[in-house]
């Protein structure tokens, strides 16, 4: 397998070249690109950590060498954000970014499975979406919104409020991923109870986890290390998946059947192409199904917003 790492310099994309060349199975390539010249030194550097994954890196314009015969594409390349702004703040420069580099992909990759990283994610999947299906290349199978920091945060969040091993929680997250959109399913966590406050508030503390970090590091960035560990397991769970194994499941954003909006985040089953199938997300309880409706005008806002910058 040969995984690219888009935007491989920076902030999430040097920590989760690091986890990649960890995790990644036995003989796998790892591409590293970004524009800034680093780039092939970060190579160099992981490439002394002695593991069976080949590591090389790109840097410049043109992001070709890194793609060609990728099977998985990572993208964080964009801006990231500062206190004040939200995930929307970064759509201008960042949807930029992933219109060019998808339509790469599209051109050298086109069987690539693409995990989009770069906020806002609700929108900028539908961007890829949009530049794919121009080129003739779209398979709903094969592009993701990473959302598994979500993930990950709900779980570490139910362990510490519960006083649980973090490795034994799971917690399904739906809907999309920036503020209200963001939907934990606390109540079908297993062997716990929350109050209706708990489910209040720790659904707040997990919509509102990456503000917490923004402003916790005080103008240096957004979370990067948490979010590498996020995608990391997002692809390298979609690496096993691809290879043949059975039943990895991962919760993220794609084109489903529509039944909420065009995307959504949800448990889906992963396989040698990509999506095997959109997974039922189980019963809500009423206060989840209430965020539901209420979140679903912002989520179709966000993916027509991607879809007109495209296409306008
Ligand atoms: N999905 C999530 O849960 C999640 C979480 C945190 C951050 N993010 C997003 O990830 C993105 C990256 O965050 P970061 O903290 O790593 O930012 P960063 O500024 O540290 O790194 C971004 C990197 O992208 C590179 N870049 C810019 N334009 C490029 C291009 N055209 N081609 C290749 N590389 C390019 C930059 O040179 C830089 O190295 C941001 O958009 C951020 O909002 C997503």
């Amino acid at each position: 397998m040969k995984v690219a790492v888009l935007g491989a310099a920076g902030g999430i994309g040097q920590a989760l070249a690091l986890l990649l060349k960890l995790n990644l199975p036995k003989g796998s390539d790892l591409a590293l690109y970004d524009i800034a010249p680093v780039t092939p030194g970060v190579a160099v550097d992981i490439s002394h950590i002695p593991t069976a994954v080949n590591a090389k890196g790109y840097a410049g314009e043109d992001p070709t060498p890194a793609l060609e015969g990728a099977d998985v594409v990572l993208i964080s390349a964009g801006v990231a954000r500062k206190p004040g702004m939200d995930r929307a703040d970064l759509f201008n420069v960042n949807a930029g970014i992933i219109r060019n580099l998808v339509g790469k992909v599209a051109e050298v990759a086109p069987q690539a499975c693409i995990g989009v990283i770069t906020n806002p994610v609700n929108t900028t999947v539908a961007i890829a979406a949009e530049v794919l299906k121009n080129a003739g290349v779209y398979d709903k199978r094969r592009l993701f919104g990473v959302t598994t920091l979500d993930v990950i945060r709900s779980e570490t969040f139910v362990a510490e409020a519960k006083g649980l091993e973090p490795e034994q929680v799971k917690v399904k997250v739906i809907g999309g991923h920036s503020g209200v959109t963001i939907l934990p399913l606390l109540s079908q966590v297993e062997g716990v109870t929350f109050s209706d406050e708990e489910i209040a508030s720790l659904t707040q503390r997990i919509q509102n986890a990456g503000t917490e970090v923004v402003e916790a590091k005080a103008g240096g960035g957004s979370a990067t290390l948490s979010m590498a560990q996020a995608a990391c397991r997002f692809g390298t769970s979609l690496v096993r998946a691809l290879q043949g194994e059975q039943g990895v499941v991962e919760c993220a954003y794609v084109e489903g059947s529509g039944e909420h909006s065009r995307f959504f985040a949800q448990p889906v089953l992963l396989g040698t192409k990509g999506v095997v199938e959109v997974q039922n997300y189980g019963a809500l309880s009423a206060f989840e199904q209430k965020a539901l409706d209420d979140m679903m005008e912002t989520l179709a806002a966000d993916i027509d917003k991607g879809v007109a910058f495209v296409n306008g």
